[in-house]
């Protein structure tokens, strides 16, 4: 079992980086290998819109992506950890998740991962940006599990000085330890938005792949065709 932790704080040592490490430390004592990924060591240039990902499957800027990208599709757990600067993500994690993101979607390629979103403030907001960053298991064709999330204000001071939180951070990666174990299912979690999906979404996206299979999406259509689900 592989669970990775991804941090965008430009703070090594900062809130963020620490919640994302005890959930870490703590996946790895109950069995799981682990990865820390400190998001600002990497080189993420900007999206450029090109969508050479959805044609070719891989993104045409010679950087740091495809191999974090790699590392992201064969984990199985994945925790996201963002400080929350004007109640969003911080723009390392915005680049990140922009440059993951169109592909990841289209072929719901985290769809059988589990996830967690940490987030840190200093006065508000921080449980709002856990929340969006789970959004990123959420295909079109397959959603991912949310173990959970964690947004905490700190007041301006470090988290080191809330034992409580640190807490539910090592809790959380326990939980994901034990759902990737349990293969939990989660079956009622976005239930209406899994409910759309399968009722208007599914149908649209497939026509449209299928419209495009041989140039635009054609890495799209390729992968979803390998695993039968267009
Ligand atoms: C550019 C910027 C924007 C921020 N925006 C907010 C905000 O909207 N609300 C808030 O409560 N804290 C805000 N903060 C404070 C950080 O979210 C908070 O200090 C956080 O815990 C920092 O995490 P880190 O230690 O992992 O870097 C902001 C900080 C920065 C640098």
């Amino acid at each position: 079992m592989k669970i990775i932790g991804i941090s965008s704080s430009p703070n090594y040592n900062g809130n963020t980086a620490t919640l994302v490490r005890e959930a870490l430390e703590e996946a790895k004592r109950y069995g799981a290998e682990v990865e820390e990924i400190y998001l600002p060591n990497y080189k993420l240039e900007y999206c450029k819109g090109c969508f050479n990902c959805l044609s070719k499957g891989k993104c045409m800027i010679n950087d740091d992506l495809e191999s974090l990208r790699k590392k992201l599709y064969e984990s199985d757990g994945i925790i996201l950890g963002s400080p929350s600067y004007g109640l969003a993500p911080n723009a390392i994690m915005k680049n990140f998740i922009d440059r993951i993101g169109l592909y990841t979607v289209y072929t719901s390629i985290l769809g059988d991962k589990y996830i967690i979103g940490i987030s840190t403030a200093g006065a508000a907001g921080a449980k709002k940006v856990a929340k969006n960053l789970t959004n990123i298991s959420g295909g079109f064709f397959k959603k991912g599990y949310i173990t959970g999330t964690l947004g905490v204000n700190v007041d301006w001071n470090h988290v080191n000085d809330y034992p409580k939180y640190i807490k539910k951070a090592k809790r959380l990666g326990e939980k994901i330890v034990n759902d990737i174990n349990s293969e939990k299912k989660y079956r009622i979690q976005g239930i209406f938005g899994k409910l759309l999906n399968h009722l208007v979404l599914k149908r649209v996206m497939k026509k449209n792949i299928l419209k495009h299979k041989d140039n635009k999406m054609k890495a799209v259509y390729d992968y979803l065709n390998e695993k039968d689900v267009i």
